[in-house]
């Protein structure tokens, strides 16, 4: 499903080069639970980053599904985008001055659904996320794990095949992380794959397939054998 050729990313800083990534090779199939790991800096956020079309390599080519992606102009990328892929961050990015419904809508209307198919489909993702109770309030006005929550539900009503978390427990307590990670997991479950970038070796543990990165490299890329 995913494919990266020889995928670099240098950005420049003052006339300077920051090598970010260095020929990352790399090949995802659909559904499957990876996790991303490696020292701060080490290009986690900006592999994440091309994978979900946010920013384009410097070299190398990416396909998505067969399509070189890599080509595309920004408005067919973020097409593309819309269609496949759903963003979960450490600190939520959710719209201040929306509501709870309104942030887990405003995919639908970008993509130009209609009113009464939005309303439904938010109105079941509340409710499947225990939210249905705060769909008027807005980010300030919800905990952290049910800001969570809805980024979650916004990220993914969209079905998007990948979904991709870059320390999406990083801001939370430990029992408000575990509550998020499985519902993570359950769309794991349900078919999607899940890309996750985190500092918890325990957390990475559990996925599938986990990727250790230094230095804009891949170092390690190892599989559970026994796992549930
Ligand atoms: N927009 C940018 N402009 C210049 N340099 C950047 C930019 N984004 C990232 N970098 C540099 O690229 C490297 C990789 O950064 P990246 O954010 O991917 O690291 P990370 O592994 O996600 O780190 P962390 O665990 O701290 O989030 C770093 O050296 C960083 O300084
Ligand atoms: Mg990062």
């Amino acid at each position: 499903m995913i494919e990266f050729a020889d995928v670099s990313r240098i950005f420049m800083v003052g006339g300077q080069e920051v090598p970010a990534l260095r020929n990352i090779n790399l090949h995802l199939v659909a559904g499957e639970y990876v996790s991303i790991m490696g020292p701060s800096g080490s290009g986690k956020s900006t592999l994440l980053n091309l994978i979900g079309l946010l920013d384009r390599p410097s070299s190398g080519m990416y396909r998505l599904d067969g399509l070189d992606v890599t080509t595309l102009d920004d408005e067919h990328q973020a097409q593309v985008r819309r269609e496949k892929i759903g963003f979960v961050f450490q600190f939520f990015h959710l719209v201040p001055r929306l509501s709870a419904a309104m942030n887990i809508e405003l995919p639908l209307i970008l993509a130009g659904v209609p009113p009464q198919e939005r309303k439904e489909r938010v109105g079941q993702l509340l409710e499947s996320y225990g939210l249905a109770d705060r769909a008027g309030h807005r980010p300030d006005q919800l905990s952290g794990g049910q800001r969570q929550r809805v980024a979650i539900a916004r990220a993914t009503i969209m079905r998007p095949a990948v979904l991709l978390a870059d320390e999406p427990t990083g801001n939370l307590d430990q029992t408000t992380g575990k509550e998020v990670m499985s519902l993570l997991e359950q769309l794991v479950g349900q078919g999607v794959a899940l890309i996750l970038v985190t500092h918890d070796p325990a957390l990475g543990q559990r996925a599938a397939r986990q990727l250790q990165m230094v230095d804009g490299r891949i170092v390690s890329d190892t599989r559970n054998i026994s796992q549930a």
